[in-house]
């Protein structure tokens, strides 16, 4: 839990940074591996993309991410459980950086999706894409210091979850989840690669 906060409070502030629009410097612009502002999308422009718990009357609870704070602060007055920061996104699309599209099913699941192929495949099979403000963005590859968001699925109860943690992957897969894949590439909390 403690943990958790830490991490809240740290993407609180890259929030609040991101969002002044406070000039900065331009030393990531290129670096050893050769990421440049031509290739990549601006690290400080990151938000934190949060992770609740959202309870469901009629079907198993479902995870929702969303980098919209007031979306994520009614959500938790009217009982959401804010779990983490899952990661970082950006909600203007950056170089580099492709649509982080949000699909919704029918029983309330949710997926999102950077992946063309599997977009399609959820359209074909029932899924909308809802009206989401900010849209979200990530990296369709694994580039500018990106790491993979696993989408793991529960197939009884039709959760599915997102996370950009192999540990917490392991976690998950030892109690009913499988990995189906990578939703697509994020910034991690904290990251210390994509300067
Ligand atoms: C996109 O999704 C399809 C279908 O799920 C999968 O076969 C393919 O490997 C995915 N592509 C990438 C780049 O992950
Ligand atoms: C967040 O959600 C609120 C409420 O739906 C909306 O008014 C706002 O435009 C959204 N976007 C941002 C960037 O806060």
């Amino acid at each position: 839990m403690k943990h958790i906060l830490h991490a809240l409070f740290l993407s609180v502030t890259v929030a609040l940074t991101a969002t002044q629009n406070i000039p900065h410097n331009d030393a990531y612009q290129t670096d050893t591996l050769g990421r440049s502002a031509e290739t990549c999308g601006d690290p400080t422009d990151a938000l934190p993309f949060y992770r609740a718990i959202v309870p469901q009357s009629s079907v198993p609870m479902r995870y929702f991410y969303s980098s919209n704070l007031t979306v994520t602060n009614t959500g938790i007055k009217g009982g959401w459980n804010l779990q983490a920061v899952a990661c970082l996104v950006f909600i203007t699309q950056e170089e580099s950086t492709v649509p982080f599209i949000r699909l919704d099913g029918a029983d309330g699941e949710f997926i999102y999706t950077a992946n063309t192929t599997e977009l399609e495949n959820a359209l074909l099979n029932g899924f909308t894409i809802p009206a989401v403000d900010p849209e979200t963005f990530v990296y369709p590859t694994q580039i500018c210091g990106s790491v993979p968001f696993y989408h793991l699925r529960n197939a009884a109860t039709k959760v599915n979850f997102y996370t950009a943690s192999t540990a917490e992957m392991q976690v998950f897969n030892a109690n009913g989840y499988s990995t189906i894949g990578i939703a697509g590439y994020v910034l991690p909390v904290g990251c210390t690669e994509c300067e």
